[in-house]
C-alpha cells in the first residue's frame, strides 16, 4: 500500500471488473458477493483509495462511496447498467458459456452463439466508453482491468483515440494449452488480439503465461517475438509491445489470522456448527471443510467420490468425520451450471442416505456464501480442508485456510491443478482425477503427527506473510507505474 501510494502520488487507481464488489441491501447496507476477485480488489482499493467501474448487479444508486476500514480512504464505485438481454449474452452466453469452460479444459460444456459474442463485444465497448469518459473527469495513474469477461476493454479504449494512462490487465483464470493439430476457434484470435492492446497482461503462474505465449505464436507465427520481458506482435494496427508477467494472487494472511482468533467470531462459529450438528465438543470426529461456488471446475463430484473412498479405506471415519461444504450457487442462468448443481446435490444425498447414522451425517452442505469473519474460525476449528478443483487459476480458499489455522495442526489437501499448488511448496497434493489415491493421501494426512502438520502449516504461513496480496498488487503495478512516471518526467532518476 505504501509502495502504491508513493509510486502513484496523488493520482488514483482506476479498476475495472465485471462484477461489482458489493451487494446493495437497502439504504447504506452493503455486503460482499462470493468470488475471490471482487473481494480481493475491494480490500486493496479500500486501503489505497481510487475508483472502480463495474456492472451493476443489485439496486441502489449509480455511484457509491464505499467506505474503508479503520481510517482507510475507501473508494468510489461507478455502477453501469446493462440491459438484461445484452447482459445475458455477455455473462451467461459468452463469458461463462464459452470462455470459462474453454479455459478450464471443459470443451464438452461449451455452448454459445454468435449473438453471445456480439453481446460480449458490445458490453466491453460500453465499459471502455465509460472508462474513457471518466478520464476526462480525473486522470488515474493507471487503468487496471480484470479477468476474462473484460478482455476487449483495452482494445476498445485504444480505438477511441486520445492519450491514455498505462493499461494493465490481469487474467485470473487458467490459460489452456493449445490442442496441437486442432484449428483454434475463431473468437480466440479476437480475445488474444484484444489482450495485446494492454501494456501488461498478468497471469497467475508461469505455466499459464507460457501457454498464452504459445497461443500467440500459434496465431501470429513469425509476426510475434518475445525476449523474456517484452512480447512484440505486428498486427494490422501496427506493432504492439507488452509485458506478459507472472503474479500469483494472494490474501492478507494477518487479516484471516485475526478473524480466526477473535473470541466473538469463534463463539459465532461454534453456535453455527451446533446448528448444523457439527459442534466439535459433541462430535469429536470433526469435519473437513470445503468452500467453493457451486461450479463444475471446483470438483464437487470428485470430492464426494474421495469422501466415499476415504470411508471404504478407513471405515472408522464413517460415522465420525463429516464434510462441511460451503457451496453458494452460481451462474444458474447457464445450463451447464444448473445441471451440475443438480448432479452434485443428488450425489451428496446418495452419500447421506448410505452413510448417515443417528445424529450424524457425512455431508453437510451450506448453500449460501458466508462472511469471512465466520469462515475464518470455521477453517480454524476444522479437522482439515479439501480443495478439489479440477482446474483453478489460483484458489484463495487454500491460502485462507492456512492463514486461519495460524499454526494449528489440521492439514490442507489441495488439488495439484490449482495455481496455489503450482506456486507454493510443501503442500499435500491431491488429484481429483484419482479419488482413490487422493483418499489415501487424506487418510495419511489425518493420521500424521500433529507437530509435523503444524510445522508444515507454519512454513506455509510464513510464505504467505511474505507473498501477501499487497505484494501481489505492488509487483503487478510496479512496471506500468514506473513507465508512466518516466514518461511524465515525474520520477527523477
Ligand atoms: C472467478 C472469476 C471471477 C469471478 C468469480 C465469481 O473467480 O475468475 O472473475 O468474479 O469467479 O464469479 P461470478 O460469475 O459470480 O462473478
Amino acid at each position: 500500500v505504501r509502495f502504491y501510494r508513493e509510486a502513484a502520488g496523488s493520482a488514483p487507481l482506476l479498476v475495472v471488473t465485471n462484477r461489482e464488489p458489493v451487494v446493495w441491501k437497502g439504504e447504506g447496507v452493503l455486503s460482499l458477493p462470493p468470488g475471490g476477485v471482487s473481494q480481493t480488489i475491494h480490500r486493496l482499493l479500500s486501503r489505497t483509495g481510487g475508483r472502480w467501474i463495474a456492472l451493476r448487479d443489485s439496486g441502489g444508486p449509480d455511484g457509491l462511496r464505499v467506505p474503508g476500514e479503520e481510517g482507510d480512504p475507501g473508494y468510489r464505485l461507478d455502477r453501469m447498467d446493462i440491459p438484461p438481454a445484452l447482459m445475458e449474452g455477455h455473462y451467461a452466453g459468452f463469458s461463462n458459456g464459452v470462455l470459462w469452460p474453454f479455459f478450464h479444459d471443459e470443451p464438452a460444456r461449451i455452448s454459445g452463439s454468435q449473438d453471445d459474442l456480439l453481446a460480449y463485444r458490445e458490453v466491453n465497448r460500453r465499459v471502455a466508453a465509460r472508462v474513457v469518459e471518466s478520464l476526462r473527469e480525473s486522470r488515474p495513474s493507471l487503468v487496471w482491468v480484470h479477468d476474462y469477461q473484460m478482455a476487449l476493454v483495452g482494445r476498445e479504449m485504444r480505438r477511441s483515440g486520445g492519450s491514455l494512462p498505462p493499461l494493465a490487465f490481469f487474467w485470473h483464470i487458467p490459460w489452456t494449452a493449445m490442442p496441437s493439430g486442432e484449428i483454434p476457434p475463431r473468437w480466440l484470435f479476437e480475445i488474444v488480439s484484444g489482450l495485446l492492446s494492454y501494456d501488461q497482461v498478468g497471469f497467475q503462474t508461469e505455466l499459464y503465461r507460457d501457454r498464452f505465449l504459445e497461443t500467440v505464436f500459434s496465431l501470429f507465427g513469425s509476426r510475434a517475438s518475445w525476449d523474456g520481458e517484452t512480447l512484440s506482435v505486428t498486427t494490422d494496427g501496427g506493432v504492439r509491445r507488452l509485458h506478459p508477467g507472472v503474479f500469483p494472487i494472494s490474501i492478507d494472511p494477518d487479516h484471516f489470522r485475526m478473524m480466526a482468533r477473535d473470541p466473538a467470531n469463534l463463539l459465532r462459529a461454534r453456535l453455527f456448527l451446533e446448528d448444523l450438528g457439527l459442534n466439535p465438543e459433541t462430535h469429536p470426529g470433526g469435519y473437513l471443510i470445503s468452500v467453493d461456488r457451486l461450479d463444475y471446475s471446483k470438483g464437487f463430484l470428485e470430492r464426494l467420490d474421495m469422501l466415499e473412498a476415504l470411508y471404504s479405506l478407513d471405515p472408522s471415519l464413517a460415522g465420525r468425520v463429516s464434510l462441511l461444504q460451503v457451496a453458494p450457487s452460481t451462474r444458474l442462468s447457464v445450463d451447464a451450471y444448473r445441471r451440475y448443481a443438480e448432479a452434485a446435490e443428488a450425489r451428496a444425498e446418495a452419500l447421506n442416505r448410505r452413510y448417515s447414522r443417528e445424529g450424524w451425517r457425512p455431508v453437510v452442505t451450506v448453500s449460501r456464501s458466508l462472511d469471512p469473519s465466520l469462515l475464518a474460525p470455521l477453517y480454524r476449528l476444522s479437522r482439515g480442508c479439501l480443495v478439489t478443483a479440477t482446474r483453478d487459476g489460483m484458489n484463495l480458499v487454500a491460502k485462507e485456510f492456512l492463514a486461519s489455522q495460524d499454526g494449528g495442526s489440521s492439514p490442507l489437501f489441495v488439488s495439484r491443478h490449482t495455481g496455489t499448488a503450482m506456486t507454493m511448496e510443501g503442500l499435500s497434493l491431491i488429484d481429483p482425477a484419482d479419488p482413490r489415491l487422493s483418499a489415501r493421501i487424506i487418510q495419511e494426512g489425518l493420521s500424521m503427527d500433529p507437530r509435523e502438520v503444524q510445522r508444515k502449516n507454519l512454513d506455509a504461513l510464513a510464505f504467505l506473510r511474505e507473498h501477501n496480496v499487497y505484494r501481489w498488487m505492488a509487483s503487478n503495478l510496479a512496471r506500468p507505474l514506473l513507465a508512466a512516471s518516466l514518461a511524465s518526467g515525474a520520477l527523477a532518476l
